[in-house]
């Protein structure tokens, strides 16, 4: 009998389909709803090797119930959803997709910075609802993007490419990592600040830290009190980066003047979360690696692991 590979979401178009001569492959068939938690303690119990997506919980309590998994693909380049600890501890490979989403990922990022700046979503609900009535002057209007100043907290690969698109707009633009980039400095002309500083001087901040304990709020009341009145803060890392009752409170009291955000703590968002009544805040389903090509590369990626595995090579894109 074959080893059993769980794909715990649903991968159209037979993409799994060179890894069949390898593995029994079992698949959640919905391609809408996720699979839910219980499912996956479920598959887990009869899985050899598992391959995941961001909104499967794979924490120490689901890895505890098996000795047989030996292996685990997440189709992402972040990897919070799965305890690697855990992973490493009972010797479980973990791969992830790493270089091929960042330039769509900082396509977005930039997006709703554009998105929030020139309040295009509240601009275009208006539109819906036939309250476009004339040009005014003043009306509709946001706040310009070109030569301002962009911070950005996390300066990884999507970080760096969202820096090259800001200096197409002649922004200026500060960064704040754990450690000094210099070779992003030079290139991009970026600028290295304290998180308070640049929250401080920022017109526009990007978070691009991945979701650890540390950066757990990273975003929070404190931080969003530091930052301008006119300022916008998008979020294309994680929800709980970034606090969302402190974003809430800022973005009604007008402490800031508006947000954006690919991520929320609970996904799929509720339609009541308090954020998504406000005007000035826009919402993403966490989009920023959804376009074909790059979902393809990413599918590839996981794909390369498991083909290295069953082949006995040496293992590509491991995080543990
Ligand atoms: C990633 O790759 O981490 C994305 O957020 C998944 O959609």
């Amino acid at each position: 009998m074959k080893p059993i590979l769980w794909i715990t979401f649903y991968l159209p178009n037979d993409l799994a389909e060179r890894l069949k001569p390898y593995v029994t492959i079992k698949m959640w068939q919905d391609d809408i709803h996720d699979m839910p938690q219980e499912e996956i303690e479920a598959a887990v119990l009869e899985a050899d090797y598992l391959w995941t997506i961001v909104p499967n919980q794979i924490t120490a309590a689901v890895l505890n119930r098996t000795t047989k998994l030996k292996m685990i693909t997440n189709l992402a380049v972040g990897f919070n959803n799965i305890d690697v600890e855990a992973a490493k501890e009972k010797g479980i490979i973990v791969t992830n997709t790493p270089d091929v989403l960042s330039e769509t990922t900082a396509d977005l990022a930039f997006a709703l910075l554009m998105t929030s700046a020139r309040r295009m979503l509240d601009n275009a609900k208006q539109l819906y609802q036939g309250k476009w009535l004339g040009w005014q002057v003043f009306g509709m209007t946001g706040t310009d993007v070109h030569h301002k100043t962009l911070g950005i907290i996390g300066m990884g690969a999507i970080g760096e490419l969202v820096a090259k698109r800001a200096s197409g707009f002649d922004m200026n633009v500060l960064y704040h990592n754990r450690s000094r980039k210099e070779e992003a400095e030079e290139r991009y002309g970026v600028t290295y600040r304290s998180k308070n500083d640049l929250l401080a001087e920022a017109d526009f901040i990007i978070v691009l830290t991945p979701l650890t304990k540390e950066t757990h709020h990273l975003i929070d009341r404190e931080a969003l009190a530091m930052m301008k009145r006119t300022a916008h803060i998008i979020n294309v890392a994680r929800g709980g980066v970034v606090d969302e009752e402190a974003l809430y409170d800022a973005l009604v009291n007008g402490e800031i003047a508006g947000a954006a955000s690919d991520v929320f703590v609970e996904e799929p968002v509720s339609t009541n979360h308090p954020l998504l009544s406000l005007p000035n805040f826009t919402p993403m389903p966490h989009i920023g690696s959804a376009t074909v090509e790059t979902r393809q590369a990413m599918v590839q990626r996981n794909l390369d692991a498991w083909e290295a595995y069953f082949t006995n090579q040496s293992i590509p894109y491991r995080v543990i």
